[in-house]
């Protein structure tokens, strides 16, 4: 059944490490890390030999029994993690996580009112759903009740301006606060972030921003739920993406990195908040609570992150693939801006240099062309907020396979405009 994705034309049969190859035995570039989970490429052989190992002696379990391999987890998390995130409980996807993340805050807080940026997703399940306003919010009944949006800090579209054009994001985040204080009916639990807005067009927050926001909601109160589902585990080049500033999340949810493609999310809190909750009666069970199976696969991803020091080449590629876009930007006007960090990189697409309309046709052409020029790269299309390419390749890419990967966009960005000159000149 299609079920609102347009399903790509391309049949893949295969994948290993960048690369998927499809019926035909063609080579497609991966910078999309799968959906955006695959950090360590496609089949890494280490993750492989752990599968194979826990599917034949310790797979899955009643959901109240606990086994080394999710005590070793909850246990190496809390040593990423700053000290007062000691606890952890894991579950699948990025919605499920966030859905227990975000009734955690209302058990602990006894409030029930959830903030959200107005380009955030955070899944699409009721409580998610509702948390989540760049997607799939139209036509499917009432939003959950208590849901307040707050302005994302989009800084390249931002009608808030300082005198000399730059951005004015404390304005504007007063601005937001402002609005929310109205709004609420005293009852704030939560505010549910992605320290990096991906769906929503690769919105990093400038600098001081999260800790300003960290300040504000501890002043009303809520909690801070910091949601890593596509920023976690070294994708911008720090563990996590909050560690850019000076701040502790009270709730952290991983989710698509943790697992590397396979389904592993987790909630991690502290004592204190853990204790609330229990204290109020919160209750999370599902099937594939604290799998074994899948906890052993994070615990693998985990450790080689930090063994192979996953992060600092992040860094290094990251940088590397950034000049590779900030070149394409010179070259073509359909590029408005290149903005991200680490493997984690967009490209903002405009059809009018002078209006910066949304290019919604030119980014698919583009998109289109390099999927048969074979690369895999992902462009959100939301009509209210932009055209973005979001590159996300897995953090193992190798320099030849990022400059492959450049080459491949350069060729599609020029046919592209080519044709629509050509086609301009022939109007
Ligand atoms: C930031 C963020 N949170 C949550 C989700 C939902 O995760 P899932 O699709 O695993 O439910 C996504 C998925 O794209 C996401 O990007």
């Amino acid at each position: 059944m299609a079920t609102g994705v347009s399903y790509s034309p391309v049949i893949i049969a295969r994948a290993k490490g960048t690369r998927l190859f499809d019926t035909n035995g063609r080579s497609i570039l991966d910078f999309t890390s799968g959906q955006m989970s695959s950090i360590l490429g496609h089949s890494h052989p280490e993750i492989v030999e752990v599968v194979r190992r826990y599917i034949g002696e310790l797979d899955h379990l009643l959901s109240s029994m606990i086994t080394q391999p999710v005590v070793d987890l909850a246990e190496r998390l809390a040593r990423f993690l700053p000290t007062p995130l000691k606890k952890s409980f894991f579950l699948n996807t990025g919605s499920e996580a966030n859905e227990a993340a975000i009734k955690m805050a209302k058990c602990y807080t006894g409030k029930f009112e959830i903030v959200a940026f107005t380009a955030s997703y955070h899944g699409l399940t009721s409580g998610s759903g509702s948390a989540t306003y760049s997607v799939g919010r139209k036509n499917g009944g009432p939003a959950m009740a208590g849901q307040l949006a707050f302005p994302a800090p989009y800084a390249y579209r931002s009608p808030f301006k300082k005198a000399d054009g730059s951005y004015d994001w404390e304005t504007e985040l007063e601005f937001g606060w402002s609005m929310i204080d109205r709004q609420t009916v005293g009852s704030l639990a939560a505010f549910i972030m992605e320290p990096i807005l991906s769906t929503g067009g690769i919105l990093v927050p400038p600098k001081g921003y999260l800790k300003r926001m960290a300040v504000e909601c501890k002043k009303r109160n809520m909690l801070l739920i910091m949601d890593e589902a596509q920023t976690g585990v070294g994708r911008t080049g720090q563990m996590f993406a909050f560690q850019y500033e000076d701040i502790v999340p009270d709730i952290l949810v991983l989710s698509k990195t943790l697992g590397c493609g396979l389904p592993l999310a987790s909630v991690s809190t502290t004592v204190e908040i853990e204790r609330g909750c229990n204290k109020a009666g919160f209750i999370w069970i599902s099937t594939h609570l604290n799998d074994p199976l899948t906890a052993a696969v994070g615990n693998k991803v985990l450790e080689i992150v930090e063994r192979d020091h996953i992060a600092e080449r992040v860094k290094r590629l990251g940088a590397q693939l950034r000049a590779g876009l900030d070149k394409l930007q010179e070259k073509y006007w359909c590029i408005g801006e290149i903005r991200g960090r680490g493997l984690l990189q967009g490209i903002e697409i405009i059809s009018d240099a002078d209006t910066k309309a949304p290019g919604l046709d030119i980014g698919q052409a583009v998109s289109d062309r390099a999927m048969l020029m074979g690369l895999s790269c992902n462009i959100v299309n939301l009509h209210e907020l932009g055209s973005v390419f979001r590159l996300a390749p897995p953090l193992t890419v190798l320099k030849e396979e990022i400059e492959e990967g450049l080459r491949i966009l350069d060729d599609a960005f020029a046919f592209v405009l080519i044709l629509r000159s050509f086609m301009a000149d022939s109007d």
